[in-house]
């Protein structure tokens, strides 16, 4: 049985269609949503009539959860972009998001199984980058999870990682935000997945165990791009342009 799943599409719904396309192609049938579904710059009232009409089992992303527990003036950029552009029906469906899930053998979480905002498999290191977190960070996250596959989004970088007792992590990387750069911090902390793709896993139990397909699929990003520049949101733009910042 084959498992597309899918995370952080950030509004962008021209990825988002460019996935949900190729996972038909290869005819996979049941999709996990693992959150961070609308906030940016670009189309987050496209992007929620999307998963309206798929009703996909979904866990609550960090910036799910940011458009729902304070005011909006309290908001950041990427949620005063978007608060606007979703509606009530939106908003009450994300209060509804659990922060976990499991499906049969199948852990679904945002970020780590115990918060919606914490880097799992990978950490921000001291270059001000991404890298591989140690087996040691990783594994107590998984304590008392049954499942063998456990799935987790977030920090935008796709990785597959297996526990010594066998277990699997997969992160499925982002749907629609292939880098970004927080200003908030100097230097920047900078993360590129050096590359414009929309990416996503699959996820196939065969026999005992797992295979781990971790897919980057073209897509024209032309219209996310113009939406992201009438915000003014340049390294959102640039992201999308090339998945690098130069
Ligand atoms: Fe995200």
């Amino acid at each position: 049985m084959q498992l597309a799943v899918i995370s952080d599409i950030h509004g962008n719904s021209d990825a988002l269609d460019a996935v949900l396309t190729d996972i038909r192609r290869r005819g996979v049938e049941t999709i996990f949503n693992l959150g961070d579904s609308f906030s940016g710059p670009l189309d987050a009232a496209g992007t929620a009539e999307r998963l309206a009409a798929l009703n996909l089992p979904t866990v609550r992303g960090n910036h799910d959860r940011l458009l729902v527990d304070r005011p909006v003036e309290d908001m950041g950029a990427w949620e005063q972009w978007t608060i606007g552009d979703l509606s009530g029906a939106t908003l009450d469906w994300i209060r509804s998001l659990p922060l976990t899930l499991t499906i049969g053998d199948v852990f679904l979480c945002h970020a780590t199984p115990q918060r919606d905002d914490e880097n799992w498999l990978n950490r921000r290191g001291a270059d001000h980058r991404i890298s591989a977190r140690e087996l040691t960070g990783i594994e107590p996250h998984a304590a008392g999870i049954s499942a063998s596959m456990i799935l987790c989004g977030h920090t935008h970088t796709p990785r597959s990682v297996r526990l010594p007792d066998g277990r699997r992590i997969v992160n499925a990387g982002s749907v629609g935000c292939p880098a970004y750069r927080d200003t908030r911090m100097e230097p920047n902390f900078i993360h590129q997945e050096g590359g414009s793709d929309a990416r996503y896993a699959i996820v196939e139990r065969v026999d005992n165990d797992w295979i781990v397909d971790l897919i980057s699929v073209p897509y024209d990003a032309s219209r996310m791009i113009e939406r992201a520049r009438a915000r003014g949101a340049e390294t959102w733009a640039q992201a999308l342009e090339t998945g690098w910042f130069v």
